[in-house]
This record gives C-alpha cells, sequence and structure tokens, in this order.
C-alpha cells in the first residue's frame, strides 16, 4: 500500500498511539490525514509538528452518533473518498467490577465498541469509493485474553475484535482490507495512571501497525512471542491459564485500582 494519495481519517490522533501512528504514515509518505477527538487544542501542535501534512482537525466524540454524522457531513464536501479509516480513539476505566462508576462502564462501551462501530458505518460508503482501502481497528491484548479489574475494557475490545472479524468477511467483495491491532501495555497518557513497568513504546504499536498494513496482515499481536504462546495456553486450556493469572492477581489489582483515562 502506498500513503501518498491516501486520504486518512483517525479517530485520537492527538495523544499516544494515534499520534505515533500519524508520524509513521508521514514517515511512510502519507500527506492528507483528518484527526477526530473531543479536545482540538490537543490537535493544533500536529499542524506545527507536520507542516507538510494537509490536516482535517475534526472535534467530535465518537460516542455522539449525531457529531458521527456532523463530522461525516463535513468529510464528504472536502473527500470524494476514504482511503484509510484507523479506529484507535479509547478510554479505560479498570478496577474492582462494583467499585467502576455505571457512567464509566456505559462510556466505555460507547466510546470503545459502539462509536467505533457507528463511525465505521457512515465511513463505509466512503471507502467503497475507494480502489485500495483500510480499515485499522485498534483492540487490546486484553480483548484476546480477559484480565482480572479489567472485565469492561476487556468486553469493549473483544467486541472490536469481532466486528473486525465479521465486517472483513462482509466487505469481500471491496478492496477493503480490514486489519486489528492488539497492543500490549504502551507508554502513553492512557497509562499514566496504571502503575506498569516494562511497556511498549507508541512507535513500536505504530511501526508495527503500518508494517503490518503493507503486508496486508489481518491481526498485529504487540507483545512477543510469549503473548502468542499466552493466547494459544489461554485457548486450549482457559483452567490451566487461571493459575497463571492467579498468580499476578494482587498485583494487578494494585494497579488497576486508580486506572482510569476518561
Ligand atoms: N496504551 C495502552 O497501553 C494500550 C494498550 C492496548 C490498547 N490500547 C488502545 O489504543 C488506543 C489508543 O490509546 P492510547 O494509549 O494512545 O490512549 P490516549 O493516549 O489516552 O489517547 C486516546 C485518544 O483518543 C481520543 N479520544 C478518547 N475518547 C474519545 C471520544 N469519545 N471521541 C473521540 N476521540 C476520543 C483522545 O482525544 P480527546 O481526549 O481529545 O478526545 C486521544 O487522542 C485506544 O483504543 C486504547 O484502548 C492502548
Amino acid at each position: 500500500m502506498k500513503f501518498e494519495n491516501k486520504n486518512i481519517l483517525i479517530t485520537g490522533g492527538s495523544s499516544g498511539i494515534g499520534k505515533a501512528l500519524i508520524s509513521e504514515l508521514f514517515n511512510n509518505g502519507a500527506r492528507t490525514i483528518a484527526v477526530i477527538g473531543r479536545d482540538r487544542s490537543k490537535m493544533e501542535p500536529l499542524k506545527t509538528k507536520y507542516p507538510e501534512i494537509n490536516f482535517l482537525f475534526l472535534k467530535a466524540d465518537v460516542a455522539k452518533l449525531n457529531e458521527i454524522k456532523d463530522v461525516m457531513q463535513l468529510i464528504g464536501k472536502v473527500w470524494d473518498r476514504v482511503d484509510i479509516l484507523i479506529n484507535n480513539a479509547g478510554v479505560v476505566s479498570a478496577g474492582a467490577l462494583e467499585d467502576i462508576s455505571d457512567e464509566d462502564i456505559i462510556a466505555q462501551q460507547n466510546i470503545n465498541t459502539t462509536g467505533l462501530i457507528l463511525l465505521t458505518k457512515h465511513v463505509l460508503p466512503l471507502l467503497k469509493k475507494s480502489e485500495d482501502a483500510a480499515i485499522i481497528n485498534i483492540s487490546s491484548g486484553l480483548g484476546l485474553i480477559g484480565m482480572p479489574f479489567y472485565a469492561t475494557y476487556a468486553a469493549t475490545k473483544a467486541a472490536v475484535k469481532q466486528f473486525s472479524e465479521a465486517i472483513r468477511r462482509e466487505l469481500k467483495d471491496y478492496p477493503i482490507h480490514v486489519m486489528t491491532v492488539y497492543p500490549t501495555a504502551t507508554d502513553t497518557p492512557m497509562m499514566e495512571s496504571a502503575a506498569s513497568k516494562n511497556m511498549d513504546t507508541p512507535e513500536l504499536v505504530a511501526q508495527k501497525t503500518i508494517e503490518g498494513l503493507k503486508n496486508k496482515e489481518i491481526d498485529i499481536i504487540l507483545g512477543g512471542e510469549q503473548r502468542i504462546q499466552d493466547n494459544k495456553d489461554n485457548f486450549n486450556d482457559p483452567l490451566k491459564f487461571d493459575e497463571k493469572v492467579n498468580s499476578m492477581y494482587d498485583t494487578m489489582k494494585s494497579r488497576a485500582k486508580n486506572h482510569r483515562s476518561m
């Protein structure tokens, strides 16, 4: 895939993995990028950093259908097609399920899953006009293996995995590649309250994502060979895998206690 003439739409491009993805796309020749986020002031610095990129900054909350529709109307006036949609925006609120507010549970679902699905639906007519398109959905390692104290977040990210697989099969007659990315703990603002150690860099996630897109891979799993083995072990013998998770229980509990990025 070549990026020079691609119209790229990314949610959450103002921070963390999204920001690193913009840098990696730029290095690969991308020059036309629309960014969706709730806070426009967080996007503005991108203009100074990449004066060569023709940016469209779109203030919208992906959890709000009317804002998705407004944004798509605007994009439709400027672009005749979307070539790459990157569903990256996401939030977390972790801890014991009874301790997470009802509002945080609903918002995680609305932003991480429902918003992603609705935006994809509303972008699809423009993606179908592209001759070489892609949808990249950012899930999480927790979407593959459910971990304690992340029950809600894990559910939203597992839903992204299933959505990706289903929509990839649904779109078989269109030149739209669908790829899902499963980052492990990554050093971004989302993780500031997580007390996590040995995290990946957002640059690594971005580099693996764009490399995977060029190779038309369907799943990008971060975390190395051990993570791939863990996924197999959890699938083959979940009760045995419980023992491994149990050995991390107290650490996970204290790390997740104040982990919130909403
Ligand atoms: N960091 C990790 O360890 C990790 C691990 C696995 C998966 N992930 C996933 O990777 C993706 C990026 O995470 P990150 O770590 O880069 O997080 P981050 O640094 O907190 O950035 C999140 C981005 O999403 C935007 N956003 C949040 N809610 C939004 C909403 N309702 N509507 C529109 N934009 C919204 C934010 O901008 P505004 O606040 O201005 O809206 C921000 O640009 C997320 O889907 C996350 O779940 C992260």
